[in-house]
């Protein structure tokens, strides 16, 4: 009788919560720092797997494609926002970050734009209504924007594309400037590959982002893509000192499209899995080192859902999860510096 009552008190306990689960978003918590992963529209549709892990490891998201001109302008006069509206619910949904991205790109651009016959007074105007129509319809939601993506060409120069040959180079200002009208509390970025370390790019976009800053444009921030081999891996000491020089400039950095190659590195799969690892490590550590580095955003992050086999041209394995959502040797090592930093 006695055991029955007992039984009966202990079962109306609340349930022992279980001690909390070691994760890259609950570890990135205690850091304070928003750790974060591409999405793939298609993948979070039809992969419940995807949809588990992405929530359980990242506090922060970034859409690979659905926030892109094309996809998300088709036609001049239509929009289409159900793929980007569907992400923005999910990352509500699992109290995450978006980064958004990106604004203002040569790639990915609708054929009724880039066939037309445009005056610089139509292709203004055609880029700001796109800008606060899009920026304008996740206002409140979007702690990031990548306003401008990969406009540096090299040392005082621009890359050609659609938008300097009609506007000029003032298309720059103009979209930091009209992405903040339509969201004065979204972080502006510039963002690039390339130039993470030091070197001739690297001082160009310093040079640029400087000029922006001098021109009183409302940029906060830059972007370091970070898409890297085990072959030619970043110099963290490079990283750092390029991320402190734009610290002193009163800019951010965010890491926000890491992915590592493995295809063209020496050794067994297993000791390019190690090599892999420390550049996941290093670039990881340098960010959380730099007061100035506020988000660590890998692209994509199973290597079952990756862009680069179809950018190289052959197999390879450049993220944290395998294609079964195990975790690599690299996912460890973040959560090592996580855990020791
Ligand atoms: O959505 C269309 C689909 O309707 C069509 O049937 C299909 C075949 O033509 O194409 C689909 O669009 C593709 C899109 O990805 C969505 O899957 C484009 O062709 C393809 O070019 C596009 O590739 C993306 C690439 O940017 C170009 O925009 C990659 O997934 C994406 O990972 C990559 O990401 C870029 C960043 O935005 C900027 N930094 C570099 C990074 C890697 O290139």
């Amino acid at each position: 009788m006695l055991l029955a009552l007992i039984a009966g008190v202990i079962a109306s306990l609340p349930a022992m919560t279980q001690p909390s689960e070691i994760t890259l978003r609950s570890l990135a918590q205690q850091h304070e720092i928003n750790i974060g992963a591409a999405v793939s529209i298609g993948a979070l549709r039809k992969d419940s797997t995807y949809r588990e892990v992405l929530a359980r490891e990242f506090n922060t998201v970034t859409p690979e494609n659905v926030m892109k001109f094309e996809p998300i302008h088709p036609e001049r006069d239509r929009y289409n926002f159900t793929d980007a509206d569907e992400l923005v619910a999910f990352a509500n949904a699992h109290q995450m970050q978006l980064r958004g991205h990106t604004l203002v790109w040569h790639q990915q651009l609708p054929d009724w734009l880039t066939a037309g016959e445009w005056t610089q007074a139509e292709l203004m105007d055609i880029l700001q209504q796109h800008i606060y129509t899009l920026v304008g319809r996740y206002r409140g939601q979007i702690a990031a924007w990548d306003v401008v993506n990969e406009a540096v060409g090299g040392k005082d120069s621009l890359r050609k594309n659609i938008w300097l040959e009609k506007i000029g180079s003032d298309y720059i200002d103009l979209a930091f400037r009209w992405a903040h009208e339509a969201d004065p509390q979204a972080k502006l970025f510039y963002n690039d590959y390339g130039g993470e370390g030091l070197g001739e790019k690297s001082d160009a976009i310093f040079a640029f982002v400087k000029e922006l800053q001098q021109r009183r444009v409302p940029i906060h921030g830059v972007g370091f893509q970070m898409h890297k081999t085990i072959k030619n891996p970043p110099l963290p000491e490079e990283v750092a000192e390029n991320m402190k020089r734009l610290n002193e400039l009163g800019l951010e950095v965010q890491i926000t499209e890491m992915d590592v190659q493995i295809h063209n590195g020496t050794g067994t799969r297993d000791e390019r899995l190690v090599a892999q690892a420390k550049v996941y490590r290093d670039m990881l550590g340098v960010c959380l080192e730099a007061s100035n580095c506020t988000a660590f955003v890998t692209w994509g992050f199973t290597d079952k859902y990756t862009w680069i086999p179809g950018f190289v041209g052959q197999p390879d394995e450049p993220l944290i999860f395998d294609e079964s959502y195990r975790p690599k040797p690299a996912y460890n090592a973040l959560v090592d510096v996580l855990k020791n930093s």
